[in-house]
């Protein structure tokens, strides 16, 4: 008697999952809309970085390294302290990543940017965190994935 064991594959896993994608802003629709993103990739998204919880804290491996920057060292001295900062990050990114873009997730972004415009941080500090936030989901989905349709999906969708 053989042994069947049920693997499910991304793509099953994603249609199984939630993913909204609900804006009322022309000018986020527009954006949405150029960048190709559907809900589809959002459910390929959460998926991907559920089904990888164990390693979620490491999404903060960037902003460790980031840290390292005089300049930002100096902003978190000013504004917070690197505990507070991290524990903020943790749970913003995991919420980052929950499959939802509607109203108040673009609330929240916009509030973000304000605050780090408050404090000074150049954009060009963020944009370096989330590059890195990209290189680390990639490598995920190079590891759990063999199917190349499968890496195709979840890389366009990681964007
Ligand atoms: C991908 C990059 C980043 C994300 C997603 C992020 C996210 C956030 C969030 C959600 C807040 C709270 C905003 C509020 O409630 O008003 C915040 C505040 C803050 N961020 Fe960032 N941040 C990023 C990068 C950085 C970097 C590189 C620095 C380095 C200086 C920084 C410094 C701060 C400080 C000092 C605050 C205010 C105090 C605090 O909440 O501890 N952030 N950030």
């Amino acid at each position: 008697m053989g042994i069947f064991i049920k693997v499910k594959h991304w793509f099953q896993k994603a249609n199984e999952t939630d993913g909204i994608l609900d804006v009322s802003s022309e000018q986020v629709k527009l954006q949405v809309n150029i960048i190709d993103l559907t809900e589809y990739d959002l459910k390929l998204i959460n998926i991907l970085v559920r089904q990888s919880n164990p390693r979620s804290r490491e999404l903060l491996m960037p902003f460790i390294k980031i840290l390292q920057v005089p300049e930002l060292k100096g902003i978190i001295t000013v504004h917070s302290t690197v505990g507070r900062l991290r524990k903020t990050l943790i749970t913003h990114m995991l919420s980052l990543f929950n499959g939802v873009i509607d109203d108040d997730f673009v609330k929240l972004r916009t509030k973000v940017a304000k605050t780090h415009y408050r404090i000074g941080l150049q954009p060009r500090w963020y944009s370096s965190g989330f590059q890195n936030v990209k290189n680390h989901l990639q490598r995920i989905v190079f590891e759990q994935t063999k199917n190349e349709d499968e890496q195709r999906a979840l890389i366009s969708a990681i964007g």
